[in-house]
């Protein structure tokens, strides 16, 4: 016996041996778990689709009919293999990458157009995007161009923005500085912001190794989503996965403590973070991790899709067409169907008296978890997932709702001197504080004070196409974030029969927005023809969020940091049947959805796609 008490003794005084030697039980049972699951599905990625891209198609009723296909019970295909919730990225990659290994998908659409956030809207002679502004990581030779285009057949075309894409503008309304954030690379980056702040050199420096650090780890984040539960609980309850990635380290700190311990520098500060409106969360609350993963999703450029952004759902659309599959619109889901066992069976569409009832094995919801789980999916069954009791207990939830105003304008890009360019006007440069200060008020004074933070763009000068489509005209695109409580009351409203009050309010906060835009562009003073204002409301009403949310869940710090909600967010649901995709797997915009559609479609074919793209793309360079 008395050799157990020394090696007892020994251990108690070495105790990264035992670490060493679980983790490499952990390893055995990970490793062994991923490869006695089910047997995988065909991949999806095995040939390159991609065709040389045919010219574009403008002709409206050639379009329409790809992206606003009705929902009639004849065009519902028969022997379904999924049907899935929502046509937003999320849901058209999934049903695209399904439909390349064979699968027969339905995607139904609520809104009378395809795209979710990808869609544009036109009204007298004028089109407008309404939730892609700028996508980083399209540039020739990324993975995530090779995915687009395989997604696409090629025929999905990308314009770059300017080199210097976005400017941070610090200051009152009129007296800004301005700050342009040069790309391309890493250094291009830094010898920007250098020039702006010399001496920061340091700070800056510091400042990349850590998107340097965070983006290594990222995998620490994305495996606890594909590896089983049991697995992944296994590391968080022994604490394993904090040695196995740094991801978390970064994850538990807010951007603005990071930042602090870098400078002392407000104007730096402030043009460090100036991005989080692209996730929506003030620097005092967010996530360093998330910031970092968008930031580095930028560094080495942004580009728009050419024709606009709906041509993204429209180049998708027959890719899952050529398995059989349909995207339907004007198909408001209202609820998930079960079979007496507790598995999904299928989708009910419309309500009432004018029901239908879609069956399929699988059910993926692209329409974000706070539908799917407070409203799609019956209570009794919504109980037996994780994510729905997150949502209960107040650990996830919408995220910031936003105000987007939207302005036709009579000239050319040239003429009224527009560039491919994002500004981000801030009247201050303690973004936390003004955000948070903004954002505490009651309705009627925050449309009596400057708004904190607009972004001004211009869709039209970005995109090649539009002086062709629609000659002599220009369109912006300016969004500011919002209060959900200060509209909340009209939500049950129907649209364009919101009254008087609403509509004042909106067209106050939209003036607001556009005198702050004219101290950046006065030239476009008298050159306005259209004028329209979406609120959070229009957001619930045509992209179907459940708060006017524009990101999905929030992206506070916690949803990040805490490796628990982080294994829980994930494709599979412990609802059998169902699925999620989107971008409330992973993080909110195109790109992160777009990753929620692979780690869907991953777990539907119990495969790791991602890793099929880096398979299809060494053959590719073999046979070049
Ligand atoms: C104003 C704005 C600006 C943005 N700017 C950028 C940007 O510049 N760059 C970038 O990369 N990202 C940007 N984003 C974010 C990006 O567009 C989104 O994160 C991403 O497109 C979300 O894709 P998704 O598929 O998860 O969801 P969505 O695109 O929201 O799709 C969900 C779909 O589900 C549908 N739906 C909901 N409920 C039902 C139901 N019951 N039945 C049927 N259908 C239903 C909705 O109508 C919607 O079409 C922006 C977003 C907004 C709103
Ligand atoms: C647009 O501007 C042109 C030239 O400035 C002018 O001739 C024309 O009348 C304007 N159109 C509208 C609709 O205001
Ligand atoms: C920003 O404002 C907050 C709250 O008023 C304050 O605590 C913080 O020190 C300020 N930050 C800077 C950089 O001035």
């Amino acid at each position: 016996m008395a050799i157990f008490a020394d090696v007892f003794v020994w251990l108690t005084d070495h105790p990264g041996v035992l670490v060493a030697a679980f983790s490499l039980y952990v390893f055995v049972y990970v490793v062994s778990a991923l490869f006695s699951g089910p047997k995988p599905g065909p991949n999806p990625l095995k040939k390159d689709t991609s065709r040389p891209p045919k010219p574009l198609i403008t002709d409206q009723d050639a379009r329409d009919k790809v992206l606003k296909l009705g929902f009639t019970q004849k065009r519902i295909p028969e022997n379904l293999d999924a049907v899935i919730i929502g046509s937003g990225i999320g849901g058209l990659s999934a049903a695209a990458l399904l439909s390349r290994a064979g699968k027969r998908v339905l995607v139904l659409e609520q809104h009378d157009q395809a795209g979710g956030c990808c869609h544009t809207y036109s009204e007298k002679g004028f089109e407008f995007d309404v939730g892609i502004h700028y996508i980083g990581g399209m540039r020739q030779g990324t993975l995530s161009k090779l995915l687009v285009d395989q997604l696409t057949d090629g025929q999905l075309q990308w314009s770059d923005l300017n080199k210097e894409f976005d400017v941070v503008a610090i200051g009152e309304p009129g007296k800004q500085k301005l700050y342009p954030y040069e790309s391309g690379s890493k250094e291009i980056w830094k010898a920007s912001v250098l020039k702006k702040f010399p001496g920061e050199e340091k700070a800056i420096d510091k400042f990349l190794q850590y998107l340097q650090d965070v983006r290594k780890s990222m995998m620490g984040q994305i495996s606890l989503k594909m590896m089983s539960k049991t697995a992944a609980r296994i590391l968080i309850n022994t604490g394993l996965i904090y040695r196995f990635t740094k991801f978390f380290k970064y994850a538990d700190r807010t951007v603005d403590e990071v930042l602090d311990e870098l400078t002392d520098n407000a104007d730096l500060k402030a043009v460090l973070a100036y991005g989080f409106g692209d996730y929506g969360v003030e620097p005092g609350k967010a996530s360093f991790a998330m910031h970092a993963l968008l930031t580095n999703h930028y560094v080495c450029g942004a580009s728009y899709p050419r024709g606009g952004a709906s041509e993204i759902a429209f180049h998708i659309i027959p890719v899952i067409e050529k398995s059989g599959g349909k995207v339907l619109v004007r198909a408001p889901v209202s609820e998930v169907l079960f079979d007496h066992k507790g598995k999904a069976i299928g989708v009910r569409v419309g309500k009432s008296n004018g029901a239908t009832d879609i069956h399929a094995p699988l059910v993926i919801s692209d329409a974000g978890v706070v539908n799917t789980f407070t409203s799609l999916v019956p209570q009794e069954h919504a109980q037996r997932s994780a994510i729905y009791k997150m949502i209960q207990e107040n650990k996830i939830g919408c995220g910031a709702a936003a105000i987007s105003l939207f302005v036709g304008l009579n000239g050319t890009t040239e003429e009224l001197g527009l560039k491919a360019q994002n500004i981000w006007s801030f009247t201050g440069n303690n973004l936390t504080e003004l955000i948070e200060d903004y954002f505490n008020q009651e309705a009627d004074s925050a449309v009596d004070s400057e708004i904190p933070l607009i972004f001004v763009s211009f869709p039209s000068a970005k995109d090649p196409t539009y002086k062709e489509r629609y000659p002599g005209k220009s369109v912006s695109a300016v969004i500011a974030l919002a209060n959900w409580k200060w509209f909340e009351k009209w939500e049950n409203e129907r649209v364009m029969k919101r009254g008087e009050d609403y509509e004042a309010m909106k067209m106050a906060f939209g003036r607001r927005m556009w005198d702050q835009v004219l101290t950046l562009y006065p030239q476009l003073a008298n050159k306005v023809e259209y004028f329209t204002v979406g609120s959070p409301v229009s957001n619930k009403y045509y992209l179907g969020s459940a708060k006017g949310e524009i990101y999905g869940l929030d992206h506070s710090k916690e949803r990040f940091a805490s490796p628990e909600i982080v294994m829980n967010l994930r494709p599979d649901t412990d609802i059998p049947g169902l699925a999620i995709t989107g971008q409330d797997i992973l993080s909110c915009g195109f790109m992160g959805a777009l990753f929620g559609g692979v780690l869907c479609a991953s777990h539907v074919l119990h495969r790791n796609i991602w890793e099929d793209l880096v398979g299809l793309k060494k053959t590719i360079q073999k046979t070049k």
